[in-house]
């Protein structure tokens, strides 16, 4: 695995939050393009959390808006928070004021997580189902995002997987429930093989409170249940680390850019 992580993970350190967003900001773009020229649509799943709230409201402004075919984009979510959509902490309602109520992306295109219909194990199940069609995915086949943005939490996780969590395991579901975090709620996520299908995963890392596991997940041996991060790497696609100065300050060469 840790030749795998190497041939397929680049990291580019960038100087502060306004240099990742507007980095990754250029990478959602091009993979918008990209996708939308060969395949007619755009798939994306994106991350809650705070780190990538820049990014979405960048996406929403010139000159990024008007170089994106909005009705063409999909958007999906890596995994939400149990809570109703007008919640605080809700993942959706983070993307919806950030980006998507100010792009013109029809309602049909945004395909949320419906917290609000039953438990959390049904509640994934159901965000399966939507993936599945969406994506007209025989059984056992997993979908292939163009694009999953992540972020890191301090503990390593990503996605709402957590260290040590049963989900970790998880081979054939798409989306599975689990719980945990800040704030320590019931919540949904897509399961690692989903991720590691994505063809280009987006990793945005920002601040010096997350130097010390950005280290440990990019630069120290696999502990894989510890450091859930590190099972999250693609089998065909690529991944894109973007770490701002702060994050990267533990890594050996932290002005550099380094190719892995
Ligand atoms: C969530 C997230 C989660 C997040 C990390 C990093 O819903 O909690 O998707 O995985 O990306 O916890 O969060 P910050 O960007 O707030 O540091």
């Amino acid at each position: 695995m840790a030749h795998e992580r190497r041939r397929t993970a680049q990291v580019r350190i960038v100087a502060d939050p306004d240099a990742l967003n507007r980095a990754a900001a250029g990478e959602f773009v091009a993979r918008a393009r990209r996708a939308v020229q060969a395949f007619g649509r755009f798939s994306v799943a994106l991350a809650g959390g705070s780190t990538p709230r820049g990014l979405y409201a960048l996406l929403a402004g010139a000159p990024y808006r008007n170089r994106i075919r909005w009705e063409r984009v999909h958007v999906f979510w890596t995994d939400e928070r149990c809570v109703p959509s007008d919640h605080p902490e809700s993942n959706f309602r983070m993307a919806h004021e950030c980006l998507l109520s100010r792009v013109p992306m029809p309602d049909a295109n945004i395909h949320q997580v419906q917290t609000g219909r039953g438990d959390p194990a049904f509640v994934a199940r159901a965000y399966e189902r939507t993936i599945r069609k969406w994506f007209r995915l025989p059984s056992g086949a997993f979908p292939e995002f163009d694009l999953v943005v992540l972020g890191l939490g301090e503990d390593g996780h990503t996605a709402s997987l957590f260290p040590n969590a049963k989900a970790l395991h998880e081979t054939r579901r798409l989306v599975i429930d689990t719980a945990g975090g800040r704030p320590n709620v019931a919540r949904v996520t897509l399961s690692v093989p989903v991720l590691n299908h994505a063809q280009r995963l987006l990793w945005l890392v920002a601040g010096a409170s997350k130097a010390s596991v950005v280290r440990r997940v990019l630069r120290e041996p696999a502990r894989c249940d510890e450091l859930p991060a590190q099972r999250v790497h693609p089998s065909h696609g690529t991944s894109l680390w973007l770490v701002d100065r702060e994050a990267a300050r533990l890594l050996a060469r932290p002005n550099a850019i380094m190719r892995r």
